[in-house]
């Protein structure tokens, strides 16, 4: 057995369940109660380390954990040199300032002078500095949108993802300062055992990754229109077509990527295709 590549997830909170989702659709089986900091694979070569999202990247740069799952927010925070493996497309937020709704706001000039409360001071402090504001930036470490509510601060900046928690705190998003999404990180001295476990960890990521990024289509078409449908759906490398037991009609089986797929399916419609199935795919290997 190969030595573990050691992983650090979130516990709890933004990233942790789809940290999680994404290892179980890798194949890698581990136990599902995280009662312990640490816990093996079944049957894959990691370890698993659950900490708090913030003390990831240092735990990962520390040679705690040879990898992590963590946020481009924490990590542009902690200023850590890690290498990111992979922006992993999952628990997307920004990180934006907000003021209170009856606040008079004309641009980022209106920040000057002010108290803004925040969990990120680096992030605000360089984003500040750029643009040119002088401004106190008070930090806290959680319950940031409570701030101008109780005389701390007059604006905040903080995670946003779905504004329910400015909104219910009667604060208006005025400027993102970043977009930001899960991401795996890695020290960049990785052994090279330990390299090509995290090799092996891509691999299946991606092929996840692919997968859902893509949905399995079966359809009838007369076949007079096969060539023009094969030219809308090229598939991975061209569809299979098996003939209908009804004369003159085929069945067409391809990929197609979820991100065309409506616009796709108007156009074969309008091609003559009917009886269109659209099923998810669970891994995919190009
Ligand atoms: C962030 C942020 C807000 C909330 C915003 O906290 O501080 O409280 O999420 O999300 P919403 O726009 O969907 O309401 P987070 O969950 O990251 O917790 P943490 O700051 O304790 O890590
Ligand atoms: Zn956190």
């Amino acid at each position: 057995m190969k030595t573990p590549l050691k992983l650090a997830v979130q516990k709890s909170g933004r990233l942790s369940d789809a940290s999680l989702n994404l290892i179980k659709e890798c194949g890698i089986t581990f136990p599902t109660r995280i009662a312990k900091l640490k816990a093996h694979a079944f049957n894959f070569p990691m370890e698993f380390l659950y900490l708090r999202d913030d003390d990831i990247p240092g735990y990962v740069a520390d040679n705690v954990s040879d990898v992590g799952i963590v946020g481009e927010n924490v990590l542009l925070e902690k200023g850590v040199n890690l290498e990111v493996i992979e922006r992993l497309g999952f628990s997307k937020c920004r990180l934006s300032i907000a003021v209170p709704k009856e606040f008079e706001y004309h641009g980022v000039q209106s920040l000057q002078g002010l108290n803004i409360a925040t969990s990120y001071p680096n992030i605000l402090g360089k984003y500040l500095e750029k643009q040119g504001i002088t401004a106190a930036i008070h930090e806290i470490s959680g319950s940031v949108e409570i701030a101008p509510s109780i005389g701390l601060a007059e604006a905040v900046c903080d995670i946003v993802s779905t504004g329910i928690t400015l909104v219910s705190n009667g604060l208006v998003e005025v400027e993102t300062i970043l977009e930001s999404q899960a991401v795996l990180v890695s020290r960049p001295d990785l052994e090279s055992e330990k390299r090509q476990v995290l090799e092996q960890l891509l691999f299946r990521i991606r092929s996840v990754q692919t997968a859902n990024n893509s949905k399995y289509i079966l359809l009838n078409a007369p076949n007079h229109s096969i060539e023009e449908i094969t030219n809308m759906l090229p598939g991975m490398r061209s569809p299979t077509v098996l003939p209908l037991a009804q004369e003159g009609w085929s069945s067409l089986h391809s990929v197609v990527k979820e991100d065309d797929f409506w616009e796709v399916i108007e156009r074969l419609r309008g091609a003559g295709a009917e009886g269109i199935l659209v099923i998810p795919i669970e891994k995919m290997i190009l």
